[in-house]
């Protein structure tokens, strides 16, 4: 009999593990993305889309669907789903297993500045044209900020409230290095605000402001549950999963 997985997405890690389980027998995999894109790209498999109403409705789906397994490949910054899954799988008896990809390191020249929030990166703004890519919510935080211009790039439209000075620029990544220096150069951008997401596929920004010289302010991550087991790769969970079946 085959094992049943939820596999909770959202990033390229779910995906490649996805893509790289579907075709095997010894599981049935489920991945589930939250629906805040229009358009997603959708990994290879079943997939479900929407929230499952907080913890008390994830435990039901988990028993409803008689899911074995739960990987949550959520981006690291998805801390609300990171709980309710951990509380859900806890719940329903299920081991869990976190794919959290590590996060970004400094290299030798870089002008990093971490800050634990997003209102801490808008009280410490190293530059006056600030290239924004934390995604299209909780643009609130720099939304009183009218001494600034922003650039603020995102998948689908940002969400109000936004800075009153502000270019929004819809594409969806990956980026290359080359594209990622024509656009801060075209903006005359002076410094670069992101998340710690650690993404090999959203890391040319950061190759381009060393480039350019820009200061980064990096939003450090959420910390992850206690107790959490919490694999760096797909190759880990992959593994994982092998070991539990
Ligand atoms: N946060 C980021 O910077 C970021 C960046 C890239 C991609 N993503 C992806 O975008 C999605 C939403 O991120 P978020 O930061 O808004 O999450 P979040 O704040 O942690 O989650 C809020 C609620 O959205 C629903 N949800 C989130 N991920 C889901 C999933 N994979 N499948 C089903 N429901 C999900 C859950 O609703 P219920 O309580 O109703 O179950 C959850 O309580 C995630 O899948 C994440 O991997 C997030």
């Amino acid at each position: 009999m085959s094992i049943r997985v939820l596999l909770l997405g959202g990033t390229g890690e779910a995906r490649e593990l996805a893509g790289r389980l579907s075709d095997d027998p010894r599981y049935e995999i489920v991945s589930s993305l939250a629906g805040r894109v229009a358009d997603p790209v959708l990994p290879e498999g079943r997939t479900r889309i929407g929230g499952f109403g907080g913890v008390d409705g994830l435990t039901a789906w988990l028993r409803e669907e008689k899911i074995n397994a739960v990987i949550d490949a959520t981006h690291p910054f998805a801390a609300v789903m990171t709980d309710s899954a951990v509380q859900a799988a806890e719940r329903a008896g299920l081991p869990l297993l976190i794919l959290r990809r590590p996060g970004w390191t400094e290299r030798p020249g870089d002008d990093w500045r971490r800050v634990p929030t997003l209102e801490a990166a808008a009280a410490n703004l190293p530059g006056v044209r600030v290239f924004l890519t934390t995604g299209r919510k909780n643009l609130d935080a720099f939304a009183h900020d009218a001494g600034r211009w922003f650039l603020v790039r995102s998948v689908d439209p940002p969400e109000p409230p936004v800075p009153p000075r502000m270019t929004a620029v819809l594409a969806r990544g990956p980026f290359t290095v080359n594209e990622e220096l024509a656009l801060m150069r075209e903006h005359r951008v002076d410094c670069l605000v992101t998340k710690d997401s650690g993404s090999p596929m959203t890391a040319a920004k950061l190759t381009a402001a060393r480039t350019l010289d820009l200061p980064v302010v990096l939003v450090d991550r959420p910390p992850l549950p206690p107790d959490a087991r919490v694999a760096g790769t797909v190759d880990e969970a992959a593994a994982w999963l092998h070991q539990a079946g």
